[in-house]
C-alpha cells in the first residue's frame, strides 16, 4: 500500500513525477527555479518559489506585547493575535501595517470562512437543486442580511453585492443618474473624492452634456458646508461625496450633506469605503439614497462590496449589465428582469468572499465600532502630536474631525524616497497621489506619504514609525 502523497501514488494517478514536475516548473519559471544540474543547494534555495510553509517559518516571531491599550473587553494583543499576518517579519524588521486605508488585513475567522466554503458549501447559488446550492445560496443570502443590519438597512432587498466601492458607484451613475441626465444639468461632488467618485461622474456628464460642480474645502481639509450649499439650483439632478477622504481623513459631515441636498429634492451617493471600518454606519438614520463600501477596507475579502439603496430608487434605477441571476424571463424578443437586488447582479458573484464579508462584519460588530473608533482616534492623536515632532515634516489635513488618516510630507525628502526608507525598515505606508489627485492638489502637492491605521496598531508601533522618521531626517 502507498499512503495518499507519495510520489508513487502521484504516478498511480496519472500525475506527473517530482522529475516531470521540476521540468515543468523550470520551463514556467526559469529566473526563480534554477533546476539545471549545475545549480548548487545554495542557489535553489535562493530560488526555488515558496511553499506557504516556507512563509510560516519565517514569521515565527512573537511579537513584542503592546504596552498599552485595549480595544473594548479586548486586549490589544490578543486581537492582533487574530491577524496572523501582522505575526511576521520582513527581513530583519517585524511588519507595521500601516496601509490599512489601502486594505486591511484579514482576521482568523475570515480566514476560516472561506476555507470553510471551499471544503463544504462550494457550488452556485439561486439555480440548482442540490444541497450545496442550498448551502452556498444560504451562505451568499446570509452575508446579505447581515450587511443589511450592519448598516441599519431596512432590508437585506436593499442590499446588492458588488466588486467594491467602484462598482457600486459606476453602477448608481449608470443605471440611476444618466437616464436623468440632459444638457446643462449638474452634479454636485466635492473635492476630497477619491476617483472613484469622480470619473464615473465625469464620464456619464460627458456623454450627457452635464456640469460637475466641486465643493471646497478649508485649509483643514473640511468642507465649507455655506459653500457647499449654494451649488445647488434648479439644475442639480445628483450629489456624490465621501464620508471620509481617503487622502486626509477628514470626517466629512454627511448628515448636514445629505439634508442640504435633499432640501433641493436631489438624491445622493455616500461613498463609505473609508469610514465603514471606522465609524458606526445607520443609512435609515441618515435618510441615505445609496451608499456603497468595499469589503476589503472592512477586514473581509477583496472582490466584494455593496451598494445599498433605497427600494423604490432601487426599483426605478435601469439594469447594469444583462446576463444570468438577473432575468426573470428570457425571449428574443425581450426579458423580464428580477427584482432588486438580484436585477444588479448578473452573472456569478463572488459567493464565498460574500460569506467572507459576514464573517467580517461579525467579527468587527463582537469588538464594536464605537470601542474600535474610540482606540483609533487616540492612535491618531497621539500619532499627529508625535508626527509634528519630526524635521521639517508638515500634516496634510488637519481637520477637527478625523480618522485613521496621517498624511504627510517632509521637506527635501520625495514621498517615493520615505515611503522606501520605511519599507526597508518594515513599515508598510503608501506613498504618491492616493487616487484623489485634487484633494492633494488643492494643498498644492502632487502626492504625500500615507500612514493610515487600523484598530491592530498599536501605540509601539507609531513610536517606531517617529523613530523611523527621525532616523531618516537625521542620516540625510
Ligand atoms: N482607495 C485605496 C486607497 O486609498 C486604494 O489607498
Amino acid at each position: 500500500m502507498t499512503t495518499a502523497n507519495s510520489l508513487y501514488d502521484l504516478a498511480s494517478y496519472g500525475l506527473p513525477s517530482e522529475a516531470e514536475l521540476e521540468k515543468l516548473a523550470a520551463r514556467y519559471f526559469p529566473e526563480l527555479t534554477p533546476f539545471e544540474s549545475e545549480a548548487s543547494g545554495a542557489d535553489l534555495k535562493t530560488y526555488a518559489p515558496k511553499a506557504l510553509g516556507d512563509y510560516e517559518k519565517e514569521s515565527a516571531y512573537v511579537s513584542k506585547p503592546s504596552r498599552y491599550g485595549a480595544v473594548g473587553a479586548r486586549n490589544i494583543d490578543s486581537i492582533r493575535a487574530d491577524f496572523p499576518i501582522l505575526n511576521q517579519r520582513l527581513g530583519a524588521n517585524q511588519l507595521v501595517w500601516f496601509d490599512n486605508a489601502a486594505t486591511t488585513q484579514k482576521p482568523q475567522s475570515v480566514i476560516d470562512r472561506l476555507s470553510y466554503f471551499y471544503a463544504y458549501e462550494n457550488s452556485n447559488i439561486h439555480r440548482a437543486a442540490h444541497d450545496l446550492a442550498a448551502r452556498a445560496t444560504d451562505a451568499y443570502e446570509e452575508a446579505r442580511l447581515k450587511t443589511a443590519r450592519f448598516l441599519g438597512a431596512p432590508s437585506a432587498e436593499s442590499i446588492a453585492f458588488v466588486r467594491g466601492s467602484t462598482e457600486g458607484i459606476n453602477l448608481v451613475a449608470r443605471s440611476f443618474v444618466k437616464p436623468k441626465l440632459k444638457e446643462g444639468d449638474e452634479i454636485v461632488l466635492t473635492v476630497l473624492e477619491h476617483h472613484a467618485n469622480i470619473v464615473p461622474w465625469q464620464i456619464i456628464a460627458q456623454e450627457t452634456g452635464a456640469l460637475l460642480r466641486v465643493a471646497p474645502v478649508d485649509e483643514s481639509g473640511q468642507i465649507i458646508l455655506s459653500q457647499y450649499a449654494k451649488l445647488f439650483n434648479s439644475r442639480t439632478k445628483f450629489a456624490a461625496f465621501t464620508h471620509v477622504s481617503n487622502a486626509l481623513g477628514t470626517i466629512v459631515p454627511i448628515e448636514a450633506l445629505v439634508s442640504i441636498a435633499h432640501s433641493y429634492g436631489v438624491k445622493t451617493l455616500i461613498d463609505a469605503a473609508q469610514s465603514v471600518s471606522h465609524i458606526p454606519l445607520n443609512v435609515a438614520a441618515l435618510d441615505a439614497d445609496f451608499l456603497v463600501f468595499s469589503g476589503h477596507k472592512i477586514y473581509a475579502p477583496t472582490g466584494i462590496g455593496a451598494l445599498y439603496g433605497k427600494r423604490e430608487l432601487l426599483e426605478e434605477a435601469d439594469v447594469y449589465q444583462g446576463g444570468g441571476n438577473m432575468i426573470a424571463d428570457v425571449t428574443f424578443e425581450r426579458t423580464i428582469y428580477q427584482k432588486p437586488p438580484a436585477k444588479f447582479e448578473a452573472g456569478t458573484g463572488s459567493i464565498a468572499d460574500a460569506a467572507g464579508l459576514g464573517a467580517a462584519l461579525d467579527y468587527v460588530s463582537s469588538i464594536g465600532l464605537e470601542n474600535i473608533f474610540a482606540y483609533e482616534h487616540a492612535l491618531l492623536e497621539y500619532g499627529a502630536r508625535e508626527l509634528k515632532t519630526v524635521r521639517g515634516l508638515r500634516l496634510i489635513g488637519t481637520a477637527d474631525h478625523k480618522t485613521s488618516i496621517l498624511s504627510f510630507v517632509i521637506d527635501g525628502f520625495s514621498n517615493e524616497r520615505v515611503g522606501k526608507f520605511l519599507n526597508s525598515k518594515g513599515i508598510a505606508v503608501r506613498s504618491g497621489h492616493h487616487c484623489a489627485q485634487p484633494a492633494l492638489r488643492n494643498f498644492g502637492l502632487e502626492g504625500s506619504v500615507r500612514p493610515s491605521i487600523a484598530f491592530y496598531n498599536t501605540f509601539e508601533e507609531i513610536d517606531y514609525l517617529i523613530e523611523s522618521l527621525r532616523e531618516l531626517t537625521r542620516t540625510f
